[in-house]
């Protein structure tokens, strides 16, 4: 296919081969000599308009550990600073022969209407509050890592979904799999009408933890909101975080998950996300292979 851009029209059977393929470069992730030539002679670009630690270096370290050449473009030092335009500056990438690109940009729609524009395969690491399917696919990694299989599972999914577009692209990918989503989050973050992603909406964080085998904080995204949306970060802390009381609640096998950045003692406190029952640096691991994965998956036109 050219271009990865969205989990909703995923179907379970891509979703699992996705998965198997990232488990041979997880394999290969951890050898001595990180190198396969899959990709030797393309080139791959990391087009991001907004700030990125672990998708854009795990992008990065994937097209390197496939032999690609792979070329950092940062918005903010860039020439859209002066002015150029989203679609002439996705021009002017593509006539330096890109084979790949992987963009994330602050507005939904975006990294479709740039796939639409140029003849480059293009992945989508973010765009806006619509989604970002890569980190679905690596947080599904990680699950099936851990129970081996998804249907039966339930996953509870708490903190800021109306601006999440790691939400999003779980829920759609998720319930694909046979998976029972709930979401947990204050009013003030919950979108009006959730009835379009079919979860069940707790009204507390006990009825959200307890029997979920894998729990998902969510960071605030301070950025979407324009205004902040809670009272305080201290309310949302005491009544909306995940803190080491819940352990008593939670399954004892129950995944801490959450995509990062992490917001200490907010969403989450240090001492759930350090603690045995966290993967969430299992999640950061399995980005490198799952983007390796989709690397090869992806085809540039004609
Ligand atoms: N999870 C995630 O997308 O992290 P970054 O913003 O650091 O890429």
């Amino acid at each position: 296919m050219k271009d990865f851009l969205s989990t909703k029209n995923m179907t379970k059977d891509e979703i699992l081969g996705l998965l198997d393929t990232a488990e041979a470069f997880r394999e290969l992730s951890r050898r001595d000599v990180k190198k396969a030539p899959t990709l030797k002679g393309k080139t791959v670009l990391n087009v991001f308009f907004e700030n990125s630690t672990r998708t854009r270096t795990s992008f990065e370290l994937a097209a390197k550990r496939l032999s690609a050449d792979a070329v950092n473009f940062t918005a903010s030092n860039s020439s859209t600073q002066k002015g150029e335009t989203l679609i002439d500056t996705i021009q002017n990438l593509e006539a330096m022969q890109s084979d790949i690109m992987i963009v994330r940009h602050s507005c939904s729609g975006s990294v479709h209407f740039i796939a639409e524009n140029t003849k480059s395969a293009v992945i989508n690491a973010g765009d806006g509050l619509n989604e970002h399917p890569t980190q679905a696919m690596l947080d599904l990694m990680t699950i099936k890592r851990a129970k081996h299989e998804f249907e039966g599972l339930t996953a509870t999914i708490m903190g800021d979904i109306t601006h999440s577009r790691v939400a999003r692209s779980n829920i759609w990918a998720m319930k694909t799999l046979g998976m029972k989503v709930k979401l947990f989050g204050p009013p003030t973050v919950l979108p009006n009408d959730m009835s379009p992603f079919g979860c069940h909406v707790c009204s507390n964080i006990e009825e959200a933890i307890e029997d979920s085998d894998v729990v998902m904080a969510l960071r605030i995204q301070r950025e979407r909101q324009g205004k902040l949306l809670i009272p305080s970060v201290r309310e949302y802390s005491a009544f909306f975080g995940l803190s080491p009381k819940h352990l008593q609640i939670m399954k004892k096998d129950a995944l801490i998950m959450h995509p990062g950045p992490i917001n200490r003692g907010v969403e989450i406190s240090s001492y759930m996300a350090d603690h045995p029952q966290s993967v969430i640096l299992d999640q950061v691991e399995n980005g490198v292979a799952i983007r390796m994965a989709l690397l090869c998956m992806v085809k540039k036109e004609g």
